[in-house]
């Protein structure tokens, strides 16, 4: 018994002790200033409906309006959400959409409806943590509806 409640008491230090340690190493973290002749909503026609999905499902990873969680402050989850938000901003920021040719623009509309519709997007570590997140069949036919349409639009001559 007193034997184990001293291995016990070490193995809490420990863990305290690199839970700690850990917290020295920061990963860089912000949102870069938003240029407003850049965004999505400065190039095409985002409706009410799909901004608003964007809003809720999208932008804390796919944007530079990022609502960072306090759990991104504290290491380890901090380095898992820092890395998320700039791998997906490097794949797709809906605040830089003016850095992308009309092919690409094209394309990433039509990934958009592909990753909803596969439940691929938003990443399913996100969804349970971010009540309201999670997309309903309507919600993806929305996003998709829309993406479509402007895919058409931008990409007839
Ligand atoms: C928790 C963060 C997170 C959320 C929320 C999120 N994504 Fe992503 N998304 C990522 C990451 C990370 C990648 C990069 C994946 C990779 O390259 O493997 C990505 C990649 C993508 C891509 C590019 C895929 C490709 O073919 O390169 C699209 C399109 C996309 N996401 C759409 C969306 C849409 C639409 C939403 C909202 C409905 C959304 N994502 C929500 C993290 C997220």
């Amino acid at each position: 018994m007193k034997r184990s409640f001293r291995v016990l008491r070490w193995l809490v230090i420990l863990l305290a002790t690199g839970f700690i340690i850990m917290q020295f190493y920061r990963m860089p973290k912000a949102n870069p200033a938003i240029d407003p002749t850049q965004t999505i909503e400065s190039h095409l026609q985002v409706s009410p409906q799909a901004e608003a999905i964007f809003d809720r499902s999208c932008n804390d990873c796919h944007s530079n309006k990022t609502r960072w969680p306090w759990y991104s402050n504290v290491a380890p989850s901090s380095w898992l959400v820092i890395s998320d938000v700039n791998d997906a901003r490097g794949a797709m920021n809906l605040s830089q959409w003016g850095a992308y040719d009309k092919d690409k623009q094209a394309r990433r509309l039509r990934d958009m409806c592909e990753q909803v519709q596969d439940g691929q997007m938003p990443l399913s570590i996100y969804t349970p943590l971010h009540p309201g997140s999670k997309l309903s069949a309507e919600d993806k036919k929305t996003l998709c509806d829309w993406a479509n349409s402007e895919r058409t639009r931008i990409s007839t001559p």
